[in-house]
C-alpha cells in the first residue's frame, strides 16, 4: 500500500509547469531528427547545449550520452534519474505531422524522444529549487537502448557511482493517458538471445542409412522444446522460448549436414532463467545424441529482468498518488519485452515506472516500434513532474 503525506513540492510542480511548452518543442525537433544507437550526436549536442545555458554540470558521454549532476544547496543522498534518447530503424507512416521525421527509414518509434525532453524539464524544475534540494541528482541521458548497450557503457563511465538509488520511466501506449504504473517486483523481462547448432552427416537424399539428417535433428529440437515452458516451468512463472530462425538444407535431394537455429528466451526471474538456460542445453544434447549428432549451445545474456525494488517502487507510487491523484495510480501487468534500465538496478537499488500515453481521441493508439506511433504529449508535463518528484521525496525521506 502506499504511504500519503510525502514531502510532494509544490514550487516544484509549479517550475515543471513553467517549461511545458519549451518541452513539447524540444522533444518535437528531436523526433524531427532521430538518430540510431551510437549514431545520437546531434541529440548529445541538443541536450549539453540546455544544460550549460541553466548552469547544470555536465559531461559528455563517449561516443554519446550525457551524464549531468545537479548539487543541492543542503547535504543528502543522490538519486539518479535516466532517460534513454535513441531512435529505430522505422519508417515513419505519420505524414500529416509537422515534426514527422526527416531522417529517411528512422524514426522515434518508441517515444524515448519525450523521455529526454521530460528528463531535461525536471533537471530545470530541481535546479530551480535547488536552495531548498537535500543532496544530489544525477541526470543520466543514455544512449542505445535499443540495442541494449547503452546502460552498461554509462555505468563503466561512471554514471551510477556514489549513487544510493535510480529512476526511470517509459511512456507506454498499451496504458491510457492519466494512467501511470509502478509495480513492486517484475515490470519487464529478461531478454537472452540463444543459438543452436546441429552437426550431423550429409549425402545423397535417396541413402538415409548413409547420413545424420539435420533437418530431423532440428525439426525434433523445436517439437520437444516447448515442452521447457509447459512441462518444467510453474504455471505461475512465465516464461517464453521462442526460435525465430532456423537455416538447415541446401538442396532438395540433399540430407542436410548442418542446421542452425536462433532464438529467444523471456523471463521474469533470474532462477526460472537458469532452469530454463540449462533446459535448453539438456533438450539440445540428448536430441543430438538421439539421431548421431552432435550439438553446441551458445546461450547470450542480454537484459537482466526489471524487477523494481519493493521500497522504491512504493515511494514512486506514493508520489504519483500524493503529486496527482489516487486514480492515476494503476498495475500494469508486466511486459515480456526487454529494457536495460536492468543493468542500473544490479548494485543499487531503483524502479521504472510507465507513463500511459494511449488516447484515441488523439491518435495515439499505435503500438512502440510501429510507424505510426506517437504519443499523447499532454501526458509529458506528469512525467516530468514524476522524475523530479521521485528525486526530491527520496533525498527529503532520507533526511529521517
Ligand atoms: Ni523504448
Amino acid at each position: 500500500m502506499a504511504e500519503t503525506n510525502l514531502p510532494v513540492s509544490a514550487a516544484l510542480a509549479q517550475s515543471v509547469r513553467q517549461h511545458v511548452s519549451a518541452m513539447i518543442d524540444f522533444r518535437r525537433d528531436l523526433h524531427a531528427h532521430p538518430e540510431l544507437p551510437w549514431q545520437e550526436h546531434r541529440t548529445t549536442e541538443k541536450i549539453l547545449e540546455e544544460l550549460k545555458r541553466i548552469g547544470i554540470t555536465c559531461r559528455k558521454a563517449e561516443p554519446t550520452g550525457v551524464i549531468a549532476e545537479i548539487v543541492g544547496d543542503m547535504p543528502g543522498k543522490t538519486v539518479a534519474l535516466r532517460a534513454d534518447m535513441d531512435a529505430l530503424p522505422v519508417k515513419e507512416l505519420n505524414d500529416s505531422l509537422s515534426y514527422k521525421s526527416s531522417h529517411h527509414g528512422i524514426m522515434h518509434a518508441c517515444g524515448h524522444d519525450s523521455h529526454t525532453a521530460m528528463l531535461l524539464t525536471a533537471a530545470k524544475a530541481l535546479q530551480e529549487n535547488k536552495k531548498s534540494l537535500r543532496g544530489k541528482v544525477r541526470l543520466i541521458f543514455q544512449p542505445a537502448e535499443e540495442i541494449a548497450e547503452g546502460a552498461k557503457a554509462m555505468i563503466a563511465q561512471g554514471a551510477i557511482d556514489g549513487v544510493d538509488n535510480v529512476f526511470g520511466m517509459h511512456i507506454w501506449s498499451s496504458l491510457s493517458s492519466g494512467k501511470i504504473s509502478c509495480n513492486v517486483g517484475s515490470s519487464f523481462a529478461s531478454a537472452d538471445l540463444l543459438k543452436v547448432t546441429f552437426t550431423g552427416r550429409g549425402g545423397h537424399g535417396s541413402m538415409p542409412e548413409a547420413c545424420v539428417d539435420a533437418v530431423v535433428v532440428a525439426s525434433s529440437f523445436v517439437m520437444n522444446l516447448q515442452a521447457i515452458v509447459a512441462r518444467e516451468t510453474s504455471a505461475l512463472e512465465s516464461a517464453v522460448v521462442t526460435i525465430g530462425r532456423m537455416e538447415v538444407g541446401t538442396r532438395f535431394n540433399v540430407i542436410a549436414e548442418n542446421a542452425l537455429l536462433e532464438g529467444t528466451v523471456r523471463c521474469f526471474d533470474n532462477v526460472t532463467r537458469e532452469r530454463i538456460r540449462a533446459a535448453i542445453e539438456r533438450y539440445a544434447q540428448h536430441t543430438a545424441a538421439l539421431y548421431g549428432a552432435k550439438a553446441e549451445v551458445e546461450y547470450s545474456y542480454g537484459t537482466q529482468p526489471v524487477i523494481n525494488e519493493e521500497r522504491s517502487a512504493l515511494l514512486a507510487q506514493s508520489v504519483i498518488c500524493a503529486s496527482f491523484d489516487q486514480a492515476v495510480l494503476v498495475t500494469e501487468k508486466p511486459t515480456t519485452g526487454g529494457e536495460d534500465f536492468s543493468f542500473y538496478m544490479e548494485d543499487i537499488p531503483g524502479c521504472f515506472a510507465l507513463v500511459g500515453c494511449r488516447n484515441p481521441e488523439k491518435g495515439s493508439i499505435w503500438a512502440h516500434h510501429h510507424g505510426c506511433f506517437n504519443i499523447d504529449e499532454d501526458v509529458m508535463v506528469s512525467g516530468a513532474e514524476l522524475y523530479a518528484q521521485y528525486a526530491w521525496c527520496y533525498l527529503e525521506q532520507c533526511r529521517f
